[in-house]
């Protein structure tokens, strides 16, 4: 967990369900951290233990699960000669690539649309992988209140346009009672109202189209730090979390898990 997390995207105008994609310099594709040994021996332990809960490839991903191994390979020799790239030429590309980092790693192919063929996602957000392989970007969104009106022709837009010239990243955020990094289980109303309980959880989002495949690659780097800890560093937090939890559509509470959540959290403050 981290004790200062790097980003914290709470907007003070509350709650918004936004494509936010910014420019990314593929300089700073993929984040390594002091925790990468500890993460990188997380992933090895999933693999060996439930590889088909946070793998799921498909032929038509193969091509581009190979170019983001090569790519992955390329930037970490640039940017951190320090770490190994060596991998097992027998493995798929896709898990080759995502034991060398922290991020999260998905592989998109369009053919009549844009749907995910190759992925290795040790560390869900409470998703289910295997539902999510070979369907769309509407269908992988099926769950998330209001994507359909919001953001399903944004997003399919961008995809068709997004070229190898350009990338780009976004945040994603939520509230959890868990630090777990691997969460593959539907989200759950939890009942606490200790900030103690929770965890601020976000996600660093990249998005890039490989120039040889054509394949768009996304990747997701999670970052968890306890409530508890954010609240004593920045007096900010608990008002800017609580608006943005309260602010939110009861459809995107329920998504969440967070129905009542912030009336317990301030009950429990307003207590102390
Ligand atoms: C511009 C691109 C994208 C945008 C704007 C976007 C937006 C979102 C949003 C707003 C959520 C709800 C998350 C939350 O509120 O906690 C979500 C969930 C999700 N996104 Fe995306 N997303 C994008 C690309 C992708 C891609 C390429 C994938 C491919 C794997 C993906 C996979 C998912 C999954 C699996 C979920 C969870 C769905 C569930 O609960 O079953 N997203 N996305």
């Amino acid at each position: 967990m981290d004790p200062t997390p790097r980003y914290v995207p709470l907007d003070a105008r509350g709650w918004r369900l936004a494509m936010g994609l910014r420019p990314l310099d593929l300089r700073n594709w993929l984040e390594l951290d002091e925790h990468y040994e500890r993460d990188l021996a997380e992933k090895s332990g999933l693999l060996d233990r439930c590889f088909d809960v946070v793998v799921a490839t498909e032929p038509e991903g193969d091509a581009g699960s190979r170019e983001l191994l090569r790519e992955v390979q390329d930037f970490l020799r640039r940017v951190h000669p320090e770490v190994a790239t060596r991998v097992d030429e027998n493995e798929h590309p896709i898990v080759a690539a995502s034991r060398l980092v922290q991020e999260d790693l998905c592989v998109l192919v369009k053919d009549d649309e844009w749907r995910l063929r190759a992925a290795c996602v040790c560390f869900p957000s409470r998703w289910d992988l295997a539902q999510k392989i070979g369907t769309t970007l509407d269908a992988i969104h099926g769950p998330v209140p209001h994507y359909d009106e919001v953001l399903a022709r944004p997003t399919n837009g961008f995809f068709d346009r997004l070229g190898p010239e350009r990338a780009f990243w976004r945040l994603n955020w939520t509230l959890l009672d868990s630090a777990a990094l691997h969460q593959p289980s539907a989200a759950r109303v939890a009942p606490s109202g200790q900030l103690a309980d929770w965890f601020f959880r976000v996600e660093r989002q990249t998005l890039r189209q490989l120039p040889s495949t054509k394949a768009i690659v996304f990747t997701i780097r999670t970052y968890v730090t306890s409530a508890a800890t954010l609240a004593r560093s920045d007096g900010d937090f608990v008002p800017a979390l609580l608006y943005a939890m309260e602010s939110a559509s009861p459809a995107t509470q329920a998504y969440k898990g967070w129905t009542g959540v912030a009336a317990r959290l301030r009950d429990a403050l307003v207590a102390k």
